[in-house]
């Protein structure tokens, strides 16, 4: 396995997204993790049963722009329980990508609250978010972010060895066997195809066994076939594993194999609700899940989501 020096540019290199912030929150989280704050000095508990997994409570997310205040995210409110999958959809530009950091502590909030597991990761400094991300979350993201110098294996291996986990080695090796891998364990991820890449990934997030699984646009840079079997391996492993699972998708197909959906526009929530045959099914749903419109009962009742307007 490589040394540590690889496993630092490593865990960098995991965590290459497109905001600098996040970039630099998952960077950090290796040194978090070396020096070992994760159990001494990070007051983890877990949850009761009955409290949500995941809670975000009136978030809100600006950045300065030459044009002034910018408002990323704003009032959102949202609880995820233990078990669940939701899919969080909206147009391109919405707030997806950056609600799903500010839950996984990826990146912070502007203000508002949010919980991980039990703890709150926006009373915690990078450092604590980066033991609690490596101790309770995966990631799955569209463009794999697998470390290019170390091996299928390797990259398995990689969030097991950070955290001191004994058996690395076999764990990782039954990981690539189950997403059908075992055949490639030696392979850069130059020598594997966009999907087996991916399945190298879904393997990593998966090995460490998180309470929650968050994927954004995981078959994006997949072909259909392809990121259909990507999707159907995501899911079956999330039921094995009984990980609650947050993904971002523009593919309705996806977001109706989870059982709920939540549609943000423009960074609020305009729609939550449980997903069935492309509904969102919710009590009371106020407003048109798509364009935000105030709806009229009994319209209200089962919004109808056209695949179409899904995407973006
Ligand atoms: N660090 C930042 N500075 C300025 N603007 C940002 C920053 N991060 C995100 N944005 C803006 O916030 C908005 C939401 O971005 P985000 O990446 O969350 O959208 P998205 O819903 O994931 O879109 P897509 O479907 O295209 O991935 C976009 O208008 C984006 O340009
Ligand atoms: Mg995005």
């Amino acid at each position: 396995m490589a040394g540590a020096a690889s496993a630092d540019a490593g865990l960098a290199c995991i965590g290459v997204l497109a905001t600098s912030a996040v970039s630099q929150a998952v960077e950090r989280q290796n040194n978090a993790l070396s020096s070992r704050v994760l159990t001494a000095s990070n007051p983890e508990r877990d949850m009761s049963i009955a409290e949500p997994v995941l809670k975000a409570e009136q978030i809100t997310k600006q950045v300065s722009s030459p044009e002034g205040t910018l408002t990323i995210l704003a009032d959102v409110n949202l609880a995820i329980a233990a078990g669940e999958t939701a899919a969080i959809v909206g147009t391109s530009g919405a707030g997806k990508s950056t609600l799903l950091a500010v839950l996984a502590g990826l990146d912070e909030p502007s203000s508002g609250r949010v919980w991980l597991n039990g703890n709150e990761l926006t009373s915690l400094n990078e450092d604590g978010r980066a033991a609690v991300r490596a101790r309770h979350v995966g990631f799955v993201f569209q463009s794999f972010h697998l470390v290019p110098s170390l091996t299928a294996l390797e990259n398995v291996m990689l969030p097991l060895e950070l955290t001191g986990q004994p058996n690395a080695r076999k764990t990782a090796t039954d990981a690539l066997a189950s997403v059908g891998l075992g055949t490639r364990r030696t392979h850069y991820p130059r020598q594997l195809s966009g999907g087996e890449q991916q399945r190298v990934a879904i393997a990593r997030a998966f090995v460490s066994r998180p309470a929650l699984l968050f994927a954004d646009e995981p078959t994006g840079n997949l072909d259909t076939t392809t990121g259909a079997r990507v999707i159907e391996l995501l899911f079956e492993l999330n039921r094995a594993a009984q990980t609650t699972l947050v993904v971002v998708t523009h593919d309705l197909s996806v977001a109706q194999r989870c059982g709920r959906m939540i549609r943000i526009e423009a960074g609020r929530i305009v729609a939550d609700g449980l997903s069935a045959d492309g509904r969102i099914l919710a009590e009371g749903l106020a407003a048109d899940p798509v364009t935000a419109a105030p709806l009229a009962p009994p319209q209200a009742a089962a919004a109808r989501l056209e695949p179409e307007r899904v995407k973006s």
